[in-house]
């Protein structure tokens, strides 16, 4: 096959994927396909540059830029569209076309003869419009006035879902295409995270990006920018495409343009409504923002018939829904003080309703936040609540800045206990080093003698993931902290029946009860346990690898940075915060007061097989992250020299056998520091210690009792919650399925249980009932 011809194949193959893609919504191949073929038609044209023409699907990349946007003249021009906010202005909008078609009033006509609308989505974008030549694109043009807009051709032709040509036969000679180029709320999201990420500028929603993105005299930034293009009409044709409005969209649809999926009928106003009320119901869900819909009367005739009334059509409203945005005034900047100590900035605003809720209250984060918005007390703000998001301060409209405006600052002192509060280290290690720059966060140091801090620790404490304490609610850990009767989650197991029914909203049942849950909690596993700590980014998953890993809170706090870091999913910068956890005095205290106060944790006992076995002596070496020394220069260094001491000890004469001159010279500079030797012995020490061998065989979790096996818990369980007894079968190393199978070994089922325990009698498998679950765990040392 020559070039020329391959080129054809390629192209009208990427087309086809492309149509199927973007405008079918079914997808035919997989990306990496697209891919392939893709990439085969680039190297193809770079061979053979005389063959590229501009509808090749390879020239989407954007173009020079320009110095600025021509300007065009739109040939019939591109109106606007009347409003209805409520539903008497839709009902209104009805009778007027009744009238205006010279029909009997909707209430005097059957349901058959109601005038038939079309329903779209109104997208939150631009309008642009495409007109196509012969079927090829040959120009893209914003809305502008309405009569003059700006030649954006070489940017839309970045767009991907923008057909370059027309697909199929029988198109006008002269297509003049109308629609809206919008960003799809993932699209938007991904985009504003790269620009802040790049240091550049976010926008405040979906619509300014698609805007700003669309109006680039540097087409090859559109064509990095995800846009999207949705059909809703045409403009100037040479000949009619068909007499509805639906049936020209659908036949648009089959030469290859993107219409809207939500396209519909209805016969009359109130199955207009009924749409609306319906997408209405289902605009959070929708990937894309829309702040309306807009319904047409789908014949072209009655169009027609019903014409113009100034800018407007008498043919068409769009029905909005309530803004998502509102401008409201700041009142003021308060600090919040969170669970670790984190200052967070909360802006109290003048109450408005956005999307149908008040809001008064708003996060700014921290003060990078704060520094990016440029918010000062006394602003007018951009408040944006989109979906069930929590209220965003967007923007500040610096137009409308008083003279008397404040700016925020952060304080020196924390709000609720005095304490200094501090700003944030990030800490960055690599190859050896540590580089301390400031993060955006800021920390009252007060800890648990912060009454902020205490409280939150305590309800994060007893909460049903944590210890499971029940019977104590936010209230009264409030009222427990204020009345001076906890200073410590620790403080908790000394509490008094008659400390508590002094309480709010505590009687003598209430209280009782109160006791004998903080006394059922004093058997927790050690992963509860870890995680109700509250050690800074260590949640549940974190908690139950360390205690699976490590097997004892001894070690787990004992543990260095390095070891840890030898542990599934624990980086550097989460091992320095578990170390810093346990070596800070005041977090000792707590932690033997809780053990003192009557505490039995269940341990695990043995190290895990995976970790014991994961350590090797090059993995060590690894660890130390000494500078131009990789993975396979610690393995030669450890195959050359054989044990720690001799790598320490080792000469410039020794590492030069094993190394080349660059990391050999590392290594013995890096070992020349008294630290780092103690470093190295210790992490050594600590490895061997732990139980560790070194070893290069692979050992799995053969360990465990239950190793290899798979449970399935149904029916409600009595005596233990379904968590604890998950935790069990998972500390004895078996895995905990939802569904039951051939594969099962073993279904426990308490009262209640249904279609699994059929299922388990079915396939002949082991059931026990929740009596003889109990024995068993007792048999393994597990206690209720
Ligand atoms: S029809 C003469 N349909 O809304 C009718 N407009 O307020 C022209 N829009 O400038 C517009 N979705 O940017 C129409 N399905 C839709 C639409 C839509 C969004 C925008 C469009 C237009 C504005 C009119």
């Amino acid at each position: 096959m020559t070039a020329e011809n391959r080129i054809h194949q390629l192209r009208a193959e990427l087309d086809q994927h492309n149509y199927r893609y973007y405008v079918l919504d079914e997808p035919s191949v997989p990306d990496a396909e697209y891919d392939r073929l893709f990439n085969a038609l680039k190297a193809l044209e770079a061979e053979n540059p005389h063959l590229v023409t501009p509808d090749s699907p390879t020239q989407r990349v954007g173009g020079t830029a320009l110095a600025a946007f021509d300007q065009v003249r739109h040939a019939v021009p591109m109106l606007s569209l009347g409003n209805a906010f409520e539903e008497a202005d839709l009902r209104e909008f009805g009778r007027r076309v009744t009238e205006g078609l010279d029909l009997p009033s909707a209430d005097l006509l059957d349901d058959g003869a109601a005038v038939d609308y079309s329903c779209e989505p109104k997208l939150d974008g631009l309008a642009v419009s495409l007109l196509y030549r012969d079927g090829q694109l040959v120009q893209g043009a914003t809305r502008g006035d309405g009569t003059t807009g700006e030649d954006i051709s070489t940017n839309v032709r970045t767009i991907r879902n923008v057909p370059l040509k027309l697909q199929g036969s029988g198109w006008p000679d002269e297509l003049e295409v109308r629609g809206e180029v919008f960003m799809s709320k993932a699209g938007f999201e991904r985009l504003n995270a790269a620009q802040a990420e790049a240091g550049g500028k976010t926008f405040a929603n979906p619509r300014n990006a698609a805007a700003g993105s669309l109006r680039q005299l540097d087409s090859k930034i559109t064509a990095n920018r995800p846009l999207e293009f949705c059909c809703y009409g045409v403009g100037q044709t040479s000949a009619p495409v068909a007499s509805s409005h639906i049936d020209t969209l659908e036949q648009l649809k089959a030469w290859g343009l993107p219409i809207s999926r939500e396209l519909r009928h209805a016969a009359g106003i109130e199955e207009c409504l009924a749409y609306y009320h319906d997408i209405g119901e289902r605009r959070n869900a929708l990937p894309y923002e829309i702040d309306g819909v807009v319904f047409k009367v789908n014949s072209l005739a009655s169009q027609r018939e019903l014409g113009f009334r100034a800018r407007e059509p008498r043919w068409a409203i769009a029905h909005k829904f309530p803004a998502m945005e509102e401008l409201t005034e700041v009142l003021d900047v308060e600090f919040q003080v969170g669970r670790t100590g984190a200052v967070t900035p909360v802006a109290r605003l003048r109450p408005v309703k956005v999307a149908g809720v008040t809001v008064s209250n708003a996060t700014l984060h921290n003060m990078d936040e704060i520094a990016r918005l440029d918010v000062h007390v006394g602003d007018t703000v951009i408040i944006r609540r989109a979906g069930d998001v929590i209220p965003q301060v967007m923007q500040v409209v610096l137009d409308r800045r008083p003279t008397d405006a404040r700016a925020v600052l952060i304080p020196s002192q924390c709000p609720v206990c005095g304490s200094p509060v501090e700003r944030t280290q990030l800490v960055k290690r690599s190859k050896g080093k540590a580089t301390v720059s400031e993060g955006a966060v800021y920390r009252c140091v007060g800890r648990l003698s912060c009454a902020a801090q205490l409280k939150q620790a305590i309800i994060h404490y007893v909460s049903r993931r944590a210890m499971d304490i029940d019977g104590i609610g936010e209230k009264s850990v409030e009222q427990l902290v204020d009345e001076g009767l906890i200073r410590s989650p620790a403080d908790l197991y000394t509490l008094t029946y008659e400390q508590i029914v002094g309480l709010e909203g505590f009687a003598d049942v209430s209280s009782n009860k109160l006791l004998d849950a903080i006394k059922a909690s004093q058997r927790p596993t050690l992963a509860r346990f870890i995680y109700a700590l509250g050690i800074p980014d260590v949640g549940e998953e974190t908690a139950k690898v360390l205690a699976r890993s490590l097997g004892s809170l001894a070690r787990v706090q004992a543990a260095l940075p390095q070891v840890l870091t030898y542990l599934p999913d624990i980086g550097l910068e989460v091992a320095h915060e578990i170390h810093n956890f346990f070596e800070a005095e005041h977090n000792r205290e707590v932690i033997a007061q809780l053990l003192d106060s009557g505490m039995h944790l269940q341990e695990e006992g043995e190290l895990a097989a995976e970790f014991a076995a994961s350590t090797t002596l090059a993995g060590l070496i690894g660890k130390l992250d000494i500078p131009s020394v990789g993975p396979t220069g610690a393995d030669k260094l450890v195959a050359k020299l054989g044990s720690l001491e001799a790598i320490i000890a080792a000469d410039g004469i020794d590492l030069r056998q094993a190394l080349s001159a660059k990391p050999a010279d590392a290594v013995r500079t890096f070992f020349q520091s008294e630290e780092n030797q103690q470093l190295a012995y210790a992490i050594e020490a600590q490895l061997l210690d732990f139980g560790m061998h070194w070893s290069s065989e692979k050992k799995t979790a053969e360990g465990l009792p239950l190793a290899g096996q798979t449970w399935v818990l149904t029916g409600s369980l009595e005596r233990m919650s379904r968590d604890i007894a998950k935790e069990h079968l998972e500390g004895l190393g078996a895995k905990v399925a939802g569904s039951v199978s051939s594969k099962t070994h073993c279904v426990v089922a308490g009262p209640g249980a249904g279609s699994k325990l059929t299922k388990a009698n079915e396939l002949g498998l082991k059931v026990l009932d929740e009596d003889q679950f109990i024995g068993f765990l007792a048999g393994h040392g597990m206690g209720v």
